[in-house]
């Protein structure tokens, strides 16, 4: 059985997605969970793009072990010596500098000629390779290139010292026959002397048909992202294309050695983290993905599951029932789930988590791993907090204006306020920003529940813009109200701190 690499570009290529933007804390998250999925690269950004970017990739270098960290740069000598910088502690690093190749690209945008374009990639990847072992090189808009130019610039780069050759669908134009095509006539050109990647865009919805193509001719690393996030309509995504492999070995003769267990949490972690939900009815990872409505189905499943039911919903990690603590459980066994879980936390970290689960368990009889998550992701992502909320009581009802009395503290200073609005959330928003005074406004509001129940806890995700810069807010309680009031000052902290 072959074993294909999952290079995961959700830190990449996934926070290209509009308003996907992530902040450092937020990556050494994303980058930890990736690694106990199982992932065997991930490409933690782009160094040369901002100091922000250099900055997570740096410290997902430092301080994420257990898979290989890859930095992205364009074919420019400054460009790979700032990705080599970022990368250079980590124990597996790599390089993965890129090049157009497509006719369209070279003379529209880059304005140089086939051999300019081959001489540039090589000298490229010669630097790279002169820094570290591990180069990867793409030939960008690879399905737009001639093939036999293709082959060359292929061949040209693994001579140069290339170790991965990754042919990207740039703009998910392809299709799986013809990617086929063009993945076999490579391999069989450079035989083992490389790793045949692919990168497939979605702009057709074929980026997984695409990579499975591939690999059933010979690719042996998948780029892909989690939910499939991306530039434009996205990238392959990772828990198709992984779930594809696994329940369809016999057929493709591949796997991966993704923990599938993890996956529905890494997928709910991006969406709280990117605010970028999942569409109910997305394969392996939507609401409805394990949902079977119609009468025929349901008989046949209390029959026997295998009826209708080609994945155990255990197998991504779907256990959402399992009761994890109550309100007696103590610092020790809360201690012992969240490792059980795979969280490293930090003794502050805990002792805070601790404490709003302990606070929560007075409002919520039962605790689910989802509710365990979502304490501990806001410990984690934890941002200065220029202002706090320390009390909230509202007042609505179906004759009566809607009143919120906040209390909070703002740059160190005890305010309060009280103000109506249209509705209980409208209230508290007017009242918090009569306290901080800001000028943002607010381009989303969304609330979901994380566990079932009316007594679950409620998740709000708010998006505020202020002088061209967004920042994303997250609140979770028992309280929606409270929540939104927690969301919305999440916001405006990460504001406070770009501002800075
Ligand atoms: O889509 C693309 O071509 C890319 C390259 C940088 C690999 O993202
Ligand atoms: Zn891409």
């Amino acid at each position: 059985m072959r074993i294909i690499r999952i290079f995961d570009t959700t830190l990449r290529d996934g926070e290209q997605s509009p308003g996907a933007s992530m902040n450092v804390e937020e990556k050494l998250q994303v980058a930890k969970q990736l690694v106990r999925l199982g992932v065997d690269i991930i490409e933690a950004g782009f160094p040369i793009a901002s100091d922000g970017d250099f900055e997570a990739v740096n410290r997902i270098a430092n301080e994420v072990k257990g898979a290989t960290i890859a930095g992205l740069a364009r074919a420019k000598e400054a460009d790979i010596k700032r990705a080599y910088e970022a990368v250079k502690n980590a124990p597996k690093r790599r390089i993965h500098t890129f090049h157009s190749t497509s006719d369209i690209h070279l003379k529209y945008q880059f304005r140089v000629n086939r051999e300019e374009a081959l001489k540039r990639s090589v000298e490229m990847v010669r630097l790279a390779r002169s820094l570290v072992e591990d180069v990867e090189f793409s030939p960008m808009d690879a399905t737009r290139t001639e093939l036999p130019y293709l082959i060359d610039v292929v061949e040209a780069v693994i001579e140069a010292g290339a170790s991965t050759v990754n042919i990207p669908d740039t703009v998910g134009y392809t299709t799986p026959e013809e990617f086929g095509r063009i993945i076999k006539a490579i391999k069989e050109k450079i035989r083992d002397k490389a790793v045949i990647s692919v990168h497939c865009h979605n702009d057709l919805g074929l980026a997984v048909a695409n990579s499975l193509s591939a690999v059933l001719n010979g690719a042996g690393q998948v780029e892909c992202t989690i939910n499939g996030i991306g530039e434009r309509a996205g990238n392959c995504s990772m828990e198709e294309v992984a779930m594809a492999l696994r329940t369809r070995k016999d057929f493709f003769n591949a796997d991966t050695k993704i923990n599938t267990k993890e996956i529905i949490r890494s997928s709910r972690l991006i969406t709280k983290i990117t605010g970028i939900p999942v569409q109910p009815n997305k394969a392996i990872v939507g609401a409805n993905a394990f949902a079977h409505e119609s009468g025929i189905h349901q008989d046949g499943l209390l029959k026997e599951k295998t009826t209708y039911e080609i994945i155990r919903p255990e197998s991504i990690g779907l256990q959402s029932t399992k009761l994890v603590l109550g309100k007696h459980s103590g610092r020790h066994a809360f201690k012992a789930r969240l490792s059980e879980l795979g969280y490293e936390l930090s003794s502050e970290e805990i002792e805070n988590a601790f404490a709003k689960f302990k606070h929560l368990a007075d409002q919520k009889k039962d605790i689910f791993e989802e509710d365990l998550e979502t304490l501990v992701s806001e410990e984690v992502s934890k941002i200065p907090e220029t202002y706090q909320l320390v009390d909230l009581s509202v007042s609505s009802g179906m004759k009566k204006q809607p009143k919120a009395s906040i209390s909070m503290k703002a740059k160190g200073r005890m305010v309060k306020k009280i103000a109506s609005g249209d509705g209980p959330v409208d209230a508290t928003y007017k009242a918090i920003s009569s306290i901080t005074k800001t000028k943002s406004s607010l381009l989303k509001f969304e609330v979901k529940s994380i566990t079932g129940g009316t007594d679950a806890l409620g998740e709000v995700i708010v998006s505020l813009e202020e002088n061209g810069r967004t920042a994303r807010g997250h609140g979770a309680d028992t309280d929606i109200i409270v929540a939104a009031a927690k969301a919305y000052i999440n916001a405006l902290n990460k504001l406070a701190v770009r501002k800075k």
